[in-house]
This record gives structure tokens, sequence and C-alpha cells, in this order.
């Protein structure tokens, strides 16, 4: 059936998601969650838990890493994702942000964001354009330095920088995988500050963050995950007042909630 929302985009629905590695590690067990258009759905929980896994599930670079949606389904809007490729999703318009800031060292930071369109077939020079000027307007540091090797960046502008690069595929969902990660809190800051910029130009951000914090003064919704199941969902500003969000992911220690 088709999909009318008020403004026009897609949502994305997982729905009861199962995802194995190999022939038997289970990592996800009926995963569910929406991402409606133009909102920020927060992702959190430890190590292991499985949020890169169902980013990957959602990019279709699950493949890539022996993994398969064995259960559910992952629909954008009423195109069906799961089972498919990377291109697939980014044709439809999601593109994920690989933890770990993958850059190209060795290229340029021009070269790094002109491979962020490819696979995305014929596009005129236009809309290249278009692309790399929002880029640069959010990173006006990637715009000095577009010659340098991405290698020679620091770790936020090598984060920038991935960010840049799915941009340039300008997507309607973007799947950002612990952007915050390893950065200085100054840092962290500003990834936060691109996040709401970016999804204030009407795009939605899945955010996974180990950064609770953050991801939850960011998102409107919330999915705690633990190990591969959800463990607690809803409204972002609810989950950050329950105990157990408090004190395993905010840091704070049950004398801290007795006091407050
Ligand atoms: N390529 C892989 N092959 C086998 N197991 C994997 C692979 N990637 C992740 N896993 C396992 O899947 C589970 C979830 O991992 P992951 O999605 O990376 O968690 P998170 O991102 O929350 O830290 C973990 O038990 C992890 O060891
Ligand atoms: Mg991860």
């Amino acid at each position: 059936m088709p999909e009318a929302p008020p403004d026009g985009g897609p949502t994305l629905h997982v729905e009861d998601v199962d995802v194995t590695y190999g022939r038997a590690l289970s990592a996800l067990r009926s995963v569910s969650l929406t991402v409606p258009p133009a909102t920020v759905v927060a992702l959190l929980g430890a190590n292991g838990a499985g949020k890169t896994t169902l980013l990957r599930a959602v990019s279709g670079t699950l493949r890539l890493h022996r993994g398969a949606v064995t259960a559910g389904s992952i629909r954008y809007g009423d195109t069906v994702l799961d089972g498919k490729d990377p291109v697939a999703a980014v044709r439809a318009g999601v593109v994920q942000v690989p933890e770990g800031r993958r850059v190209f060292a060795g290229l340029s930071v021009d070269e790094n964001l002109r491979s962020g369109g490819l696979g995305l077939g014929r596009r005129g020079r236009a809309q290249v354009q278009e692309a790399r000027d929002r880029v640069f307007t959010l990173f006006p540091r990637l715009a000095e330095r577009t010659h340098q090797p991405a290698g020679l960046l620091s770790g936020g502008e090598q984060q920038m920088l991935a960010i840049g690069r799915a941009l340039m595929a300008a997507p309607r969902l973007l799947l950002l995988d612990e952007p915050s990660l390893g950065l200085a809190p100054q840092m962290v800051h500003r990834i936060a500050e691109v996040v709401r910029e970016i999804n204030a130009q009407g795009t939605a951000v899945l955010l996974v963050e180990q950064n609770a914090g953050m991801a939850l003064s960011l998102a409107s919704h919330a999915h705690v995950l633990e190990v591969g199941e959800t463990r607690l969902s809803g409204p972002a500003d609810e989950l950050a007042r329950t105990d157990a969000v408090r004190r395993l992911y905010l840091g704070e220690s049950a004398q801290d909630q007795g006091a407050a």
C-alpha cells in the first residue's frame, strides 16, 4: 500500500528482525523500530548488543560481514530493503556512515567526497555540486583542506569527512554509527550540532551512540538493545528519566538518583 506521510518522505520500518552471522551466531532477535521522515531516532546499548548489526541490516552491508536477516522485514516506504545490496539502499536514499570513521587515508578530502556519490549512476554535475556545497557549508574545515590526504586530518575531521562522504549521496535517511567515539568533548559537541543541522535540513537520522546523553538530547525516540534484543523503547525524554538508562548509560550512580 502506498504511504503518504505528512511531509512526503518515507518511513523506515524494521519489523521483528532476526539476524544471524555465519551458521549459528544469533546477533538480533525480533527487533522492531521505525524512523519516521525527518526525525532522529537513537539506538543505545553496550558493546556487542547488536547496534552495528541493525544498521548493516538496513544498509544492505550485512552480507559483506557474512550476516543475514533470517526473519522479519525491513522496508523504507514501499521499498523492501532486507536481502538487498548496499546500492539498492543508497538508491532508496538510505546511507550508512560506518563506525570507526573509515575514510580512505591515502586519498585527498576531495577524492573521498567524490567516492560518496558512486553507485548512484548518472548524476548531473549540478547535483554533485549541490551535494558538495552542502557538505562544505556544514564543514567549512573540509573546504579548507580539499587537497590534503584524509589520513592527515584529526579524528574529528575524519568523522566529518565520513559524514560528508555519506551526504554526497544525498540521503533521506542517514545511519550514523557511533560518530562521537573517541573524540574530545568539544568535538562531540560539534558532531551533535552537525546531526541537528542535517536533521533540520529534512534528513532522518538513525543514530547509534554509546554517548547516551548526547544521543537522547538529539533524538525524539530511542531504543535500548541488550544482547540482541530490545530492552527499552520510547520517547527519548522518557527514557532519559528511567532508572535503568540513567544508571547504565548516563553514568549516574544509585546515590545520584536518590539525591535527584
Ligand atoms: N562479522 C561478524 N561475524 C560474526 N559475528 C559478528 C560479526 N559482527 C558482529 N558480530 C557479533 O554480533 C554481535 C553484535 O555485534 P555488533 O552489532 O557489532 O554490536 P554493537 O555495535 O552493539 O557493539 C556481537 O556478539 C558480535 O560479536
Ligand atoms: Mg558497533
